[in-house]
């Protein structure tokens, strides 16, 4: 199989880019992780990066600048996807319709329920049995495109916010990979 180049745009800790790496070294995964980048110096994250090589850089500029610099590793790189994982910017416009359709998030929800922050605790305040998460395409509004894959978990009575984190995390470490295969590996 010939993989197709990825970059992971991350700005903390990193754990889905980490759960990535580990999937893409399979060798019928359809991506390679060519590139990482993050938008924080101390996003935690980047020491995935350093751990398996895999090259990153880190533009800790404001977001145009940050497109404009990316815009530049993207194109030199030939990347083909970009996975935002746990990156906390708007990307605008001009840089989602040069990349069109090839931008895609993974959201700690069940899309279109809780767009935006402090999904869990939006769950646990309206007694919602599940929550979950959400892999999409990037699109012009926030936490708004068209889903790939959804994956959800039930809320027990005990669950907080924390324990509800912690299950939905361990969800999306699938869930990412499974979306990717689903793009790229049809029937
Ligand atoms: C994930 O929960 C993801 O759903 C959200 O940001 C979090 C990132 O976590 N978009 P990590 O940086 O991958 O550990």
């Amino acid at each position: 199989m010939v993989k197709k180049k990825a970059c992971v745009f991350i700005s903390g800790k990193g754990t889905n880019l980490n759960s990535l790496i580990h999937n893409s070294r399979d060798t019928n995964f359809p991506i390679k992780i060519d590139l990482v980048l993050s938008n924080k110096k101390d996003a935690l994250g980047i020491n995935f990066a350093k751990k398996f090589s895999i090259p990153f850089k880190i533009f800790d500029v404001d977001i145009k600048e940050f497109e404009k610099k990316a815009i530049k590793e993207l194109k030199d790189r030939k990347i083909s996807i970009i996975c935002l994982a746990g990156f906390m910017k708007i990307l605008s416009k001009s840089f989602l319709r040069m990349f069109r359709g090839k931008v895609i998030n993974i959201h700690p929800s069940l899309l279109p329920k809780y767009k935006g922050l402090h999904t869990f605790k939006r769950a646990i305040k309206n007694k919602d049995f599940f929550c979950g998460c959400t892999i999409h395409y990037v699109d012009e509004k926030m936490d708004n495109g068209r889903i790939i894959l959804k994956k959800r978990v039930n809320i027990d009575e005990d669950d907080e916010v924390k324990t509800l984190q912690k299950k939905v995390q361990s969800l999306e470490y699938k869930a990412y990979s499974m979306a990717i295969r689903k793009i790229y590996i049809k029937n």
